[in-house]
């Protein structure tokens, strides 16, 4: 018997070309694995040690789907002090992770046929999210010759009557770029002058690694209701398996959100829920920490790049950093899987990131020192030799 058919629109959606890389990296040995974007750094102490009493507590049961009011309270003082974001408990959903949030911020907002504006380059979920939303995506330039920041002439020109969002991702991942406060109101301005809703992916607003300690917000630049502000614990507190993210905008926008959350999730574990807590009302130093060693790492690949000649540009936030291989001569997902077979390196290739970086890879500051210094060693070397 045949079987019916898959919607064909997720069908010919491509997994991430990230995970082309790490899936072959997983079968090999002694792989530097520079392609993975996820702190190395283990979950404080603290915060594991209240999600185990969550558990021996009793807090195992579904929770309202925005999540329960104890941390939606504590987030909206988060958000005022840290983000400068005023709002309450109704105007914040958490979901599984800042993805979760997006994709139902993008489900809350896009009709069939709608055209969402994604950076490029981006990181590659977005896409993914428009092909079940069957949104349309435009693309919107941050080359590189502008430090990855917006073209905002280039990008005001794309829009069209069918153009329902703009994303924008400061701290940006894959650049490192982090948009300064007249950029965001730029954005902001544009979107109001042409009615469209902002999602505004802020999930390393607290990985700054240049300047003021937090990013600036998209919502404390637009006031008129049209941001869906997104933020994660996953990056702030090395708590990428907890599955724990928020998205914050109006009481009756979040009302949409949470339909589409309701739909997919219920809830979010209400251990992570207990873990998150822990981590709001804990010392902050650990963040400090960590944000220390990702400016000292890169510094490091910084040095090592330029004096290889292979710098884009300095990120200021996030964890990664774009490196140039195009005088290799190959494209970024050829010059990948080469680095990766003969060098036993994994990069994300440029190429899994849009169309503006395509002889560029990614390398992630969330990896130690010593494979920083191993890794980057071994692609320049590549580079090198392939340029003769
Ligand atoms: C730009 C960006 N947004 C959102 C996320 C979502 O992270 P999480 O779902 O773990 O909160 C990531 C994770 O890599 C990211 O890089």
């Amino acid at each position: 018997m045949t079987l019916p058919s898959l919607s064909s629109a997720v069908l010919e959606a491509h997994h991430s070309g990230i995970r082309e890389v790490s899936n072959v990296a997983l079968t090999m040995h002694d792989v530097i694995r520079l392609e993975v974007g996820q702190p190395d750094f283990r979950t404080p102490d603290h915060i594991g040690e209240a999600a185990k009493r969550a558990i021996d507590e009793g807090f195992t049961y579904y929770t309202h789907t925005q999540g329960l009011m104890s941390l939606r309270e504590r987030l909206v003082a988060k958000l005022e002090h840290v983000n400068g974001i005023v709002t309450t408990p109704a105007g914040i959903a958490c979901a599984p992770g800042g993805v979760g949030a997006i994709a139902a911020a993008i489900g809350a907002l896009v009709n069939p046929g709608d055209e969402v504006m994604l950076p490029d380059p981006h990181w590659p979920n977005y896409e993914l999210m428009l092909t079940w939303s069957q949104a349309g995506g435009l693309y919107y330039p941050c080359p590189a010759e502008l430090g990855f920041q917006p073209d905002l002439e280039r990008l005001e020109a794309l829009i069209s009557p069918r153009t329902k969002v703009l994303v924008v991702n400061s701290p940006n991942n894959p650049t490192g770029a982090v948009y300064p406060a007249q950029t965001m109101r730029a954005l902001a301005e544009i979107a109001e002058r042409h009615n469209l809703w902002i999602i505004s992916d802020e999930c390393y607003d607290q990985i700054m690694l240049d300047g003021a300690p937090v990013a600036a917000s998209m919502a404390a630049h637009s006031q008129d209701g049209r941001v869906i502000s997104v933020f994660t614990f996953s990056k702030t507190y090395a708590m990428t398996g907890w599955r724990l993210g928020y998205a914050v905008g109006q009481p009756e926008v979040i009302e949409s959100v949470t339909k589409v959350l309701e739909s997919n999730s219920s809830c979010v574990s209400t251990i992570s829920q207990k873990a998150a807590e822990a981590a709001l009302d804990g010392p902050q130093d650990c963040v400090g920490e960590m944000v220390a060693a990702y400016r000292r790492r890169r510094d490091l690949v910084v040095d090592l790049l330029r004096e290889a000649g292979l710098l884009i540009a300095v990120p200021e936030g996030a964890f990664y950093i774009m490196a140039d291989v195009s005088p290799s001569g190959l494209d970024s997902r050829e010059f990948a899987f080469r680095l990766l077979r003969e060098r036993h390196v994994g990069v994300a290739p440029g190429t899994a990131f849009g169309t503006l970086a395509p002889g560029a890879v990614r390398i992630s500051l969330a990896s130690s020192d010593r494979d920083l210094r191993e890794g980057v060693g071994r692609l320049s070397e590549l580079v090198q030799e392939l340029k003769g």
